[in-house]
């Protein structure tokens, strides 16, 4: 399912049809809640006066020109100033994905404008955060993320359950200071480096919790899977990990009220806010991820209201 939607969504023509399709944009609102910086800085309040906390992502990735990557950057530096001026730093941190800032046309132009980034989010209060994309930029990836925490030390990275590689990349990664989002992973991997039945990556994800959760650092624990938080907080008990040694991470609009009740709970629950344009790929990886979103897309196309 998930490689028949992702090949489909390759095509131009699918590619035009949803983004042109009149209803797409109510379909996106439930993922996405705008384009422009006051969307996201409004989403932003929504939430912490919720009592949870948010990670910020300009949507646009796989850039194929200079002037977009620092388009991009600059777009950043645009959420941070309004997100401290709206005393929101605190609680509101960004996601970037390297592609999306240039890595793919030039290392040192990427590892410029996240310098750039950071020292912005330095200055507003809060940190960064680079997303892992797929498995072809992942030591490239880990590369910058050692490389920035030289300078910003709290800048944090993504690990993806689904890969091989991932429980010997947690137990490296798993040292003080060390900031680990533990994901699934989203893109469309071969068989040659990630499990690809369900169970194999749940049973990876387990084995990356406790690298991560047993070690250091400081884990950010992102699924909607009620067996994967579960296993999280087992962990978490048996460790004695203390409220703030830790965090929860969902995406906006998935499962809002078992966001609320980890918060009731008194845990730090992070939400994944995407904002801006270039939200296709974005969308298409949440429809593969789930049938149910599937559906409720067609259904929507269907009925044209
Ligand atoms: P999965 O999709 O396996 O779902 C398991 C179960 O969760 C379902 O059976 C259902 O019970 C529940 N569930 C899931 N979606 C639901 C819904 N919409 N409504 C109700 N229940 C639902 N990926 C990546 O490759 N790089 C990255 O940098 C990131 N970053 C990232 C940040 C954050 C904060 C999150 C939450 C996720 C990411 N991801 C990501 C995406 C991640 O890799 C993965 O694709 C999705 O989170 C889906 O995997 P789950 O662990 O949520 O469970």
């Amino acid at each position: 399912m998930r490689a028949a939607l992702m090949a489909a969504s390759r095509r131009d023509g699918v590619r035009r049809v949803v983004e042109h399709a009149p209803v797409s944009r109510r379909v996106v609102k439930r993922f996405v809640p705008g384009s422009s910086v006051d969307d996201a800085v409004r989403a932003t309040r929504e939430l912490v006066d919720a009592g949870l906390w948010v990670s910020l992502d300009y949507l646009g990735e796989d850039i194929t020109e200079v002037a977009q990557a620092k388009a991009t950057a600059a777009a950043y530096l645009t959420l941070l100033d309004e997100l401290a001026a709206a005393g929101l730093a605190a609680k509101a941190e960004v996601s970037v994905k390297l592609s999306a800032i240039g890595q793919a046309l030039d290392r040192s132009l990427a590892v410029d404008n996240a310098r750039e980034i950071c020292a912005a989010a330095q200055s507003a209060g809060t940190t960064v955060t680079l997303d892992a994309e797929d498995h072809t930029t992942t030591d490239g990836t880990l590369d910058v993320l050692r490389e920035l925490r030289t300078d910003f030390p709290s800048v944090g990275g993504v690990l993806q359950a689904y890969l091989r590689r991932t429980e010997a990349d947690c137990r490296d990664l798993a040292g003080a200071g060390s900031r680990i989002r533990l994901c699934k992973g989203a893109y469309d991997e071969p068989e040659s480096v990630a499990y690809k039945r369900r169970a194999e990556v749940d049973a990876s994800y387990v084995r990356c919790l406790r690298a991560l959760l047993e070690g250091d650092g400081y884990p950010m624990i992102a699924t909607h899977d009620p067996a994967m938080v579960s296993a999280a907080t087992d962990i978490i008990d048996e460790n004695r990990r203390p409220a703030d040694g830790y965090e929860f991470q969902m995406l906006y609009g998935i499962r809002p009220d078992e966001q609320q009740r980890l918060a009731r709970e008194g845990r730090i629950m992070r939400v994944y806010i995407p904002y801006g344009d270039e939200w296709y790929g974005y969308l298409v990886r949440r429809l593969a991820e789930r049938p149910a979103n599937v559906k409720f897309f067609l259904r929507s196309l269907a009925s044209r209201r």
